[in-house]
């Protein structure tokens, strides 16, 4: 086949492709095709037009190394990860809901007991962060890991700024206790713009739209026989709640960090100056494995 024009390109790709030999490779390679098509179709581009998106897309690669993930900041602010999430996990009665990753998860993050004050003595706001892990139907999880993370009180993250304090904090790994509680303090975090010195920022720019996140701590909880949770709770009242570049926020993540004042905190130690409280218990899903048991 040749001799291809504007009506004839995509069917004779489409025909192309049509030979591969997993069902779901076809599958995917089809849509890709017939999507990729119908965009160009619709834009209409000129020769430096499509210059210069291919040239986004490898500035966009160049930018990525292990600690800059400029692909997973496009997908973020695209809003095609909040899809993925939505596709894969719809919501259910007694089960936190989820939202983004997002790029500034450790893996190895350090091992901490419950009642530790993971802030590495970072300045800022003391916070007091209690909650509890359990099933949909209420039943404590007993042992669960809780991986947190958050930024400062600048809307940094210790990996963005490690060369200036030298090692991990506000960020830990606890493990519940049999009651399926947790409880930690650290500073409370701010919010924050998303990297945007490069060439997600020049999109978001171009685009006439702001790079910030509102505040908020992240939570991923696993339990044996349990769907990993990925999620974030939110300081109310946060001026970006409704504007977050990555599209993360859901209602029922939202909670008061409510401001005590100096004395004795719930946990039992004596504050000589106010703190935040957050409280949030979090269900998980059994996974289908263990629901067939
Ligand atoms: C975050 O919350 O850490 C985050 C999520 C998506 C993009 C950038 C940062
Ligand atoms: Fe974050």
């Amino acid at each position: 086949m040749r001799n291809f024009n504007e009506n004839t390109i995509t069917d004779a790709v489409l025909d192309r492709v049509g030979g591969a030999e997993l069902p779901r490779a076809k599958q995917i390679s089809e849509a890709l095709i017939r999507h990729l098509h119908a965009f160009v179709r619709e834009i209409r581009p000129t020769q430096r037009e499509w210059e210069q998106g291919i040239e986004f897309l490898t500035r966009t690669g160049h930018m990525c190394n292990d600690k800059r993930q400029e692909f997973i900041l496009l997908s973020d602010t695209l809003g095609v990860s909040m899809l993925v999430d939505a596709i894969n996990h719809g919501s259910q009665s007694g089960v936190t809901d989820t939202t983004v990753l997002g790029p500034f998860f450790v893996q190895a993050a350090p091992q901490r007991e419950l009642g530790d004050d993971i802030s590495g003595n970072m300045e800022g706001e003391p916070m007091l962060v209690t909650g509890s892990v359990a099933t949909c139907d209420g039943k404590p999880i007993a042992d669960a890991t809780i991986d947190v993370w958050h930024s400062d009180d600048d809307g940094y993250y210790d990996v963005q700024q490690l060369d200036k304090i030298g090692d991990l904090a506000m960020r830990a790994r606890f493990r519940a206790d049999a009651q399926g509680r947790f409880r930690f303090w650290s500073i409370k975090p701010a919010a924050y713009p998303i990297p945007h010195d490069g060439p997600v920022g020049e999109m978001l720019e171009a685009q006439g739209r702001h790079p910030w996140r509102p505040a908020h701590v992240h939570f991923m909880i696993s339990a044996p026989g349990f769907e990993q949770l990925v999620t974030h709770v939110f300081v109310a009242g946060d001026k970006y709640l409704d504007s977050d570049v990555v599209f993360g926020v859901k209602d029922t993540l939202i909670r008061e960090f409510v401001r005590e004042p100096p004395g004795k905190a719930p946990d039992g130690n004596t504050l000589d100056r106010p703190y935040y409280h957050l409280h949030y218990d979090f269900g998980l899903k059994q996974t289908v494995a263990a629901t067939e048991v």
